[in-house]
């Protein structure tokens, strides 16, 4: 893939239930990206999903009375409706069960056995669902009446005949490839955790299952099913695939913080044993908490992306959650601070400025003035690293220098008070007027990644028969 293609995923969902607001962020960290190089002309391939098989599945399905591929139907539903609503359009939605990533796991399978790098012996150790992850005890937690994982869920013990995959043969190939050999982990905090991981030594893992058959059949291995990482992970070939081309390798894997080691390690290991390239970059941002606890099903303090969507609009949550927090820090979320940031930045200072900018030209011009460019008001400086960030993925930054972009134009007009000026000299007025829109269009198209459907609607606007402006963005504040 050339350097100038760009196959940009999420992790894939468990669809054990609806998504929440921290499943929301990702997607849109990934929307986002897609969306900025797709504005820049580059070829784009962005896909996002769900992880339908393994035990945590298996046993919900088992709960509710139904079977595993009923409960995934129903709920893999729910994370469509979600992307929908929240204007975030992948190429494609992959699910695991879907029948060409069958062949694709097992492809990449039997390329991990060709290379001498499966073997079958007994898993005697902790397994805890609610992760899909295998645990060693030193790692674990010790509680009442027995262990739970660092994150606080509950293992239960395993002994069980599994395939093996010798993850220690590339202990020194990761720790290569993170360290100038092609494989960026960010932000550094992350880099850090996942060097420390591997310099702390790679054991080798069991990678298939036999007590439960919910899962990717293991290759002329009667019984055995792949363990449900192996299956997930290999999502992303299946859905570098297209038509026409093979997308991979990923040029951005976006990921939560607490699924880094199997992104970071396990998934360069098999790659590598397959003879496959490794992905480019790894990013692995934080957690939307609620009421300081990681927002999640099993702690119950959800909140639900439709609510959010329905109370301020679906571009109004993709600001706030871009803007309000970094990909290194975990976001606490609070309605005070989304409505004063939605209000703030673009409804006051954005929203603002295009309303009185265009209500001037429209009161004063017959057709939109075209004879004045951006340049007496933002520099190139300026629309560089709004660029810039975008393509590192500090979407907060970006944001934050468009901000600058904004503030300048309002300073421009308060100082030139283009109201005033047009009672004495109508031709310096428009001039002034003239600038600013041409300054207004460049911030739209800047910003059209973060709030595409806003941006889409000012774009029409400007580009349509001179008219009086509409609110682009209403208060929802007092
Ligand atoms: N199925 C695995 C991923 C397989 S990828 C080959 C999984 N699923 S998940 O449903 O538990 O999580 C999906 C993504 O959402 C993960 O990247 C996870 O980190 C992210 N989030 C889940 N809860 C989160 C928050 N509270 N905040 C932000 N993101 C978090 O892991």
């Amino acid at each position: 893939m050339s350097m100038h293609a760009h196959y940009i995923t999420t992790a894939i969902s468990y669809p054990n239930g609806k998504p929440h607001l921290g499943h929301a962020y990702e997607a849109v960290l990934a929307d986002t990206l897609a969306r900025h190089y797709r504005g820049e002309g580059k070829e784009v391939r962005f896909v996002t999903g769900t992880d339908e098989h393994g035990l945590k599945i298996f046993q919900k399905a088992r709960d509710e009375g139904i079977t595993p591929k009923e409960l995934v139907d129903r709920e893999s539903e729910g994370f469509k409706r979600m992307l929908e609503a929240l204007s975030v359009k992948p190429d494609r939605f992959i699910r695991t069960t879907d029948e060409d990533h069958y062949a694709e796991a097992q492809k990449l399978w039997m390329k991990m056995v060709e290379a001498g790098d499966i073997y079958l012996d007994t898993y005697k150790g902790w397994y805890c669902v609610a992760e899909e992850s295998y645990f060693d005890e030193d790692e674990l937690f010790a509680v009442e009446n027995g262990y739970v994982s660092p994150l606080g869920n509950p293992v239960e013990w395993k002994q069980e005949e599994s395939w093996f995959f010798r993850l220690s043969k590339y202990q020194k190939q990761i720790d290569d490839a993170m360290h100038g050999g092609g494989m960026t982990i960010k932000p550094p905090s992350r880099h850090n955790e996942v060097r420390r991981m591997v310099e702390a030594g790679l054991r080798d893992i069991s990678i298939s299952r036999t007590t439960f058959d919910w899962g990717i059949p293991v290759p002329n291995s009667p019984g055995h099913v792949m363990y449900v990482w192996v299956d997930a992970l290999a999502n992303y070939l299946t859905g570098a695939r297209d038509e026409y081309r093979n997308w991979w390798p990923a040029s951005n894997h976006f990921i939560g913080k607490d699924i880094l080691k199997f992104h970071a390690i396990y998934w360069p290991a098999f790659l590598m044993s397959a003879g496959l390239p490794i992905p480019r970059e790894i990013n692995a941002h934080g957690f939307w908490m609620n009421d300081g606890k990681k927002m999640s099903k099993s702690a119950g303090n959800v909140i639900d992306p439709h609510d959010l969507i329905d109370l301020y609009g679906s571009d109004q949550l993709r600001y706030y959650m871009l803007e309000s927090v970094s990909m290194a820090d975990d976001g606490n979320f609070s309605h005070e601070k989304l409505i004063t940031c939605v209000d703030t930045d673009l409804v006051n200072s954005w929203g603002n400025l295009v309303q009185r900018t265009c209500s001037l030209i429209s009161a004063h011009c017959d057709a939109w003035p075209t004879y004045y460019s951006y340049k007496s008001i933002v520099d190139d400086r300026l629309i560089e690293n709004v660029q810039t960030y975008f393509t590192l993925a500090q979407f907060s930054n970006a944001i934050a220098e468009w901000q600058k972009g904004v503030y300048r134009c309002n300073q421009y007009i308060d100082a030139k008070a283009p109201w005033n000026l047009v009672k004495v000299d109508r031709g310096a007025a428009i001039e002034v007027l003239a600038g600013l829109l041409d300054t207004i269009k460049v911030l739209n198209k800047l910003i059209a990644p973060v709030v595409p459907n806003a941006a889409a609607k000012l774009n029409d606007y400007l580009n349509g028969p001179l008219a009086k402006p509409t609110v682009l963005f209403p208060r929802i504040g007092k």
